[in-house]
């Protein structure tokens, strides 16, 4: 009984020196006051010798857990002032390289819409923003659809499940940027008959778009950017001339632009914009075939529509143009994507690229 009780006051002694040790010097110190020859343990180990020989095992057993114990905890409390160490090193080491937070960037989507409305602020257009959701009365009505247009039937259209307005109709997500040339309208014209002001417009829409569409190279949410310049004498030549400087600003200085005569409900007349191709600079190569890419619809505004939004066709004028983003955007890098869907899959391998 005694030396049991001597076994455990060795073993709190010791473990209550360890907790107090201040350095690994000081650990090694106590490792030799118990564990040393003379140590107070081996001491003591020596001691179950003279005891009867039946207690032996049950003693003997206890004081090797007593020394297993003192051996763990200073091992234990070795290597914490060890890993402390490494730490003060860490924090004072002012030549390590630091770790960089890791940087991302714009899609590449975003990007492009950028370059595109620098390219259109230079030339006075200021960029606007309507709703996705509208009314079936900007999106079509009032641009002229008649009411049978295929484009109205919701296998191209996204329409929302709500009653219509009983003016302006059904709630659908616009299938395209040219909503907003009512918009812009209407608001001009209410502008107008506040100030008595003459209307002139430069509008650039940059939007997302839905069509009931996904396969590799249509995504159902796209983006468009639509210009509208209206004014007493607007006519074609600027429509060009605004064709043609973008294509020069943004796919550069040698390539050139053309107008082919095309239909939309409208515009009259309507065009169809190209653009010369990159590749064969025109010649005509695998990628164009006869030297020009479609870049997408152009025209004067129609007289109806001008007068659905309040103005008189006789006074004035306008063109519109509506092309797409990731459309400009794959020309431009010439990027052969398998998959348009690509880019919005958020694949990072993919988007770290540009
Ligand atoms: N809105 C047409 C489309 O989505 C493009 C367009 C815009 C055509 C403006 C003429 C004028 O295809």
């Amino acid at each position: 009984m005694l030396m049991e009780q001597e076994l455990m006051t060795i073993k709190n002694n010791a473990v209550s020196l360890i907790l107090d040790a201040g350095s690994e010097k000081e650990l090694q110190e106590i490792k030799l006051q118990f564990l040393g020859k003379s140590g107070a343990l081996t001491v003591a180990l020596k001691e179950i010798t003279k005891l009867p020989q039946e207690s032996r095992p049950e003693i003997g057993k206890l004081a090797n857990e007593v020394k297993k114990i003192i051996e763990e905890s200073i091992e234990n409390a070795t290597q914490n002032f060890k890993s402390k160490k490494i730490e003060k090193i860490k924090k004072i080491d002012v030549t390590e390289p630091g770790i960089r937070p890791a940087l991302g960037h714009l899609h590449l989507v975003t990007q492009a819409i950028e370059e595109i409305t620098t390219i259109f602020e230079k030339i006075g257009f200021t960029r606007v923003s309507y709703p996705e959701i509208e009314y079936d009365w900007y999106a079509f009505e009032a641009l002229n659809f008649p009411e049978n247009h295929p484009a109205r039937d919701d296998w191209e259209t996204f329409f929302i499940d709500q009653t219509p307005d009983p003016k302006k109709g059904p709630i659908l997500l616009t299938p395209h940027t040219s909503s907003g040339q009512i918009r812009e309208m209407e608001k001009q014209v209410a502008l107008q008959k506040q100030h008595g002001n003459d209307i002139s417009i430069r509008m650039l829409n940059i939007a997302k778009t839905y069509r009931r569409q996904s396969d590799a190279s249509h995504v159902p949410m796209f983006h468009q950017f639509e210009t509208l310049v209206v004014g007493k004498d607007i006519s074609i030549t600027h429509l060009k001339g605004v064709l043609d400087y973008f294509v020069k600003s943004y796919f550069g200085e040698s390539r050139k632009s053309r107008i082919r005569p095309y239909h939309f409900q409208f515009t009259e007349p309507s065009f169809e914009t190209d653009v010369s191709c990159g590749v064969c600079n025109g010649k005509g190569c695998k990628l164009c075939k006869e030297g020009w890419l479609e870049l997408g619809g152009a025209g004067m505004v129609h007289p109806n529509v001008l007068q659905n939004c309040g103005l008189d066709p006789k006074k004035y004028k306008g063109f519109a143009s509506g092309w797409g983003v990731e459309r400009v955007l794959t020309m431009k890098e010439g990027l052969k994507l398998d998959d348009i869907r690509m880019l919005y899959s958020n694949n990072i391998e993919f988007l770290e690229q540009f």
